[in-house]
């Protein structure tokens, strides 16, 4: 899978050299092209911002150096419409389905906005060459959109075969059944006076399957319910019915 990231904070992007994201770079099963949003600027002091157009407090990025950089990237791309990612808060929310969606694709273009975010004709033109994408990472603001790439390219990333060396572990985790996850214990089976639940110590594998799957529900109903309601009708026994 191909992903380029257009950013004027390169080096927010050097964590993608690290882990298992790393190690599939290096490997050749990510490509991952960092740019310097200022390349693409042609004036002495490498503008990206100017004021807004009916006032307002905050910088805009200005549309021609995202013109310039996206249709670089887009020259050398590996399909004739990437999908351009362009993290917002005023964006769909990206989630477990959106990052299948994604590790769909061939090739992901990241455009990261700063200040009070880019000139919306530069979004407008991009749909030209790409596929549009606006996302968002969760209903808060952040700075800018390198943490939410950095969040979305390791979400993506951990599903394209081969980033994750043993790809069971990518089935029980939360959100992969639209459940979280059951709760997770190792060595010692006592610890400062509290014990693993005595199930998983059974060595009975259909008692230990539906004790975690009950703790899923309760942990579901507890924490999140609003996943519970968008579950499909069988989804819960009565048992697990009568734990929520
Ligand atoms: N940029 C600023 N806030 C953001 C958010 N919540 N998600 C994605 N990009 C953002």
């Amino acid at each position: 899978m191909r992903i380029d990231v257009v950013s004027i904070f390169p080096e927010y992007l050097a964590a993608l050299d690290l882990s298992l994201i790393g190690k599939a770079r290096r490997d050749g099963v990510l490509d991952i092209r960092i740019h310097d949003l200022r390349d693409a600027t042609t004036d002495r002091h490498r503008t990206v911002d100017d004021t807004p157009y009916g006032g307002g407090a905050g910088m805009v990025m200005k549309p021609e150096p995202w013109a310039q950089a996206l249709e670089s990237v887009q020259a050398s791309a590996s399909v004739p419409r990437p999908t351009l990612v362009v993290p917002s808060p005023a964006g769909a929310v990206f989630d477990q389905a959106m990052a299948h969606d994604f590790a769909e694709l061939d090739h992901l273009v990241f455009a990261c906005g700063r200040y009070e975010g880019i000139d919306e004709r530069a979004i407008d033109w991009a749909r030209e060459l790409f596929d549009v994408r606006p996302v968002s990472l969760g209903d808060y603001v952040l700075n800018g959109g390198e943490v939410a790439v950095l969040a979305m390219v390791e979400a993506v990333g951990r599903l394209i075969p081969g980033v994750v060396g043993n790809p069971a572990s990518l089935v029980e985790e939360s959100h992969a059944d639209g459940l979280l996850e059951y709760p997770v214990y190792t060595k010692p089976s006592s610890w400062r006076g509290r014990e693993v639940p005595e199930v998983l110590l059974s060595g009975n594998h259909a008692r230990i399957a539906q004790w975690r799957r009950l703790e899923q529900v309760r942990r579901t109903a507890q924490r999140r319910p609003d996943l519970l309601s968008g579950l499909d009708a069988p989804a819960l026994t009565d048992e697990e019915h009568a734990a929520v």
